[in-house]
């Protein structure tokens, strides 16, 4: 009971919700549910015209006309009604579908970029529910109209109940009461199939990914050099063989119990028949009734079987519907404004950024990726941090950028935690380059613009853009690609141009510089530039830089030297701190990989 009364709670909030963003499409549900009503009326006056034929009443309801007639006129205006509905809401309904995929898709992608951190992505329990949102999303048109469906059913087995109640009940009795087991057991059936997908989808996941890989262009390069085609193909067979295997065994035991309990309801059907036979032939009821009966039963009988069929995949959608709104229902985690209260000290409104203790474990990893990292941070100083692979140097910008919160310890920007930022306002302060930064297969000039605060606008060109992309090496570019500034980039589109490894990283730098920010994160922003740009462009972007603070990853050491403060991080912990000349003389860490790196360049040089 409680599970029925939940799914009509969610078709309750699919109807609000179309009343909220497609109100017209609720009068064509209305029309079509009171279309419901026309076997009933239609069973009804047909007995009335055959019984006035028959047997015709002493008075017509219009002195000259017998009553016969107008009840078949009636018959034709209510047949012509029923048809208008029918076919209009046929087309009316795929355009609320149209528009309703939309509407869902824009409500999810609005969701899910106001998330703050992106530790959920990492989780495939998230990537799931995300998934499960978006089919949900197509779903809830398949609600509304199933939930019609469903109605427009009940609304014509509840009238010719009531036909067959007021007239006969025993008839009513016979073709009702069989079905009833047919009608509870069969939602359930169909539920289960979708409960299986939800527990398969780490297959479907999978099947999916394979199915990229193999066609996708950015795999295509490596599938072919290793030859690794039939690996992942056989993969995909395996992953579609489970698939196939489970949704099968699914769908039998969902048809078994149909075939089983449809057979009763058949016998009911079959029975009320044979009870009309038997009570026209010993003379009980006219033949009026006989044809009422007859159509109240045939009507009957299908529109149970109807009602089952949209109650099954009603039942199908709510389940899909309900993770739709489960995904928009989700709150944030509760902002900590503790901290927002605590008046900041004179240290830390001397200090721009003050980390404090700060440690990091990514989910699903024992091990920290960070362990209490403590160092702060003035306003416009530059600071470079080193380490080798892994040592969580990236992990510390995610961090700082709050797209990731820490375990344990504190992280405040100008004297405010970074909990009590909203997070709009802090990242507007922010410039970035991230190391695995995006290509966005869109023009040269919104590749850049995309970064400015507020978006590109579509009808103005922002001086800032062109800028940023002179500084960053981008104009260049910009003069051997066919349209220029208008070039679409990607392979994926017809016109559209790829670009080299570091004309990419020149686009992304242009993207770090073009708002106007006082903080800039660099992380290995030159990393696939030539050693002739690279170092031009470096000196370039710390001029720039000059009244920013800018907190740079680099492996290349020949930055270090230009910045005002070295950070070393080694497994997570930050082992050093110091300008160049400090750490050699320390002869740690820092000294060592900066001696290998020289040696690596001049294997002479420092013997
Ligand atoms: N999304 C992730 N999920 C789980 N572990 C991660 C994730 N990203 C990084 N790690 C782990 O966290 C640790 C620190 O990674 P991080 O990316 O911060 O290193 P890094 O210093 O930037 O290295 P590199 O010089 O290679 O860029 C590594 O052990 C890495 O394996
Ligand atoms: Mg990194």
């Amino acid at each position: 009971m409680g599970e029925l009364l939940n799914k009509l709670k969610i078709v309750v909030r699919v109807w609000k919700f179309f009343y909220k963003y497609q109100r017209y499409g609720i009068l064509w549900g209305v029309a079509l549910i009171l279309a419901g009503l026309y076997p009933a009326i239609s069973a009804w006056i047909a007995k009335a015209v055959i019984n006035s034929v028959f047997s015709p009443p002493q008075q017509h309801f219009v002195s000259w006309l017998p009553n016969a007639f107008l009840f078949g006129i009636a018959y034709g205006v209510v047949t012509l009604l029923h048809g208008i509905i029918s076919s209009s809401s046929a087309v009316e309904l795929v355009t609320i579908n149209d528009k309703n995929v939309r509407v869902t898709d824009q409500l999810l992608m609005e969701k899910t970029a106001s998330s703050v951190g992106i530790t959920a992505y990492a989780l495939s329990q998230t990537r799931d529910e995300i998934r499960l949102a978006s089919t949900g999303g197509r779903s809830v048109q398949t609600c509304f109209t199933g939930s019609v469906d469903l109605f427009h059913h009940l609304v014509a087995v509840i009238g010719l109940s009531i036909i067959l109640i007021y007239y006969h009940p025993l008839v009513a009795v016979i073709v009702l009461l069989p079905a009833i087991p047919l009608l509870y057991t069969q939602p359930k059936v169909r539920a289960n199939t979708f409960a299986a997908l939800v527990y398969q989808s780490p297959v479907y996941r999978q099947m999916g990914y394979f199915l990229e890989l193999m066609l996708g262009t950015s795999t295509a390069k490596e599938i072919r050099v290793y030859r690794t085609g039939s690996f992942f193909l056989n993969k995909y067979q395996q992953a579609a063989d489970e698939i196939i295997k489970t949704s099968r065994r699914l769908r039998w035991n969902a048809t078994k119990s149909a075939i089983a309990w449809g057979s009763l309801a058949a016998v009911g059907i079959g029975g009320a028949y044979l009870y009309i036979i038997y009570l026209a032939t010993t003379n009980s009821i006219g033949i009026g009734d006989v044809v009422m009966y007859s159509a109240a039963v045939f009507y009957a009988g299908s529109s149970i079987r109807s009602l089952i069929q949209s109650s099954s995949s009603l039942s199908a959608s709510i389940l899909s519907v309900e993770k739709f709104f489960d995904y928009l229902d989700q709150q944030p985690p509760a902002v900590v404004t503790k901290s927002l209260q605590s008046p900041a000290s004179a240290a830390s409104r001397s200090q721009e950024w003050v980390l404090n203790n700060v440690s990091y474990s990514y989910p699903g990893r024992n091990e920290k990726a960070l362990e209490n990292v403590t160092f702060s941070i003035r306003p416009k100083e530059k600071i470079a941090i080193v380490g080798l692979n892994g040592a969580g140097k990236t992990t510390l910008m995610k961090l700082m950028l709050r797209l990731l919160e820490p375990d344990g310890g504190t992280i405040s920007f100008r004297g405010i935690d970074l909990k009590a930022w909203d997070v709009l306002t802090l990242r507007k302060n922010f410039g970035v380059v991230f190391q695995d930064f995006s290509k966005f297969k869109l023009t040269l000039y919104e590749n850049i613009a995309l970064a400015l605060n507020g978006g590109p606008a579509s009808d103005y060109r922002d001086a800032a853009v062109f800028n940023a992309a002179r500084l960053a090496g981008v104009d260049e570019i910009a003069g051997h690609v066919p349209q220029g500034y208008d070039t679409q980039l990607g392979k994926e589109f017809s016109k559209g141009t790829d670009l080299s490894g570091g004309q990419w990283q020149r686009i992304a730098l242009a993207r770090g510089f073009v708002r106007d920010a006082s903080v800039v994160f660099l992380d290995e922003p030159t990393a696939a530039l030539d050693a002739k740009t690279e170092k031009a462009l470096f000196e370039q972007l710390m001029d720039l830089a000059q009244d920013k603070t800018a907190i740079v990853i680099s492996h290349r050491l020949f930055v270090t030297p230009l910045v005002d403060r070295i950070l070393v991080l080694d497994r997570g912990c930050l082992v050093e701190e110091g300008r160049h000349d400090q750490l050699m003389k320390h002869d740690g860490v820092y000294a060592e990989m900066f001696k290998t790196q020289v040696g690596m360049y001049w294997p002479t040089a420092h013997q």
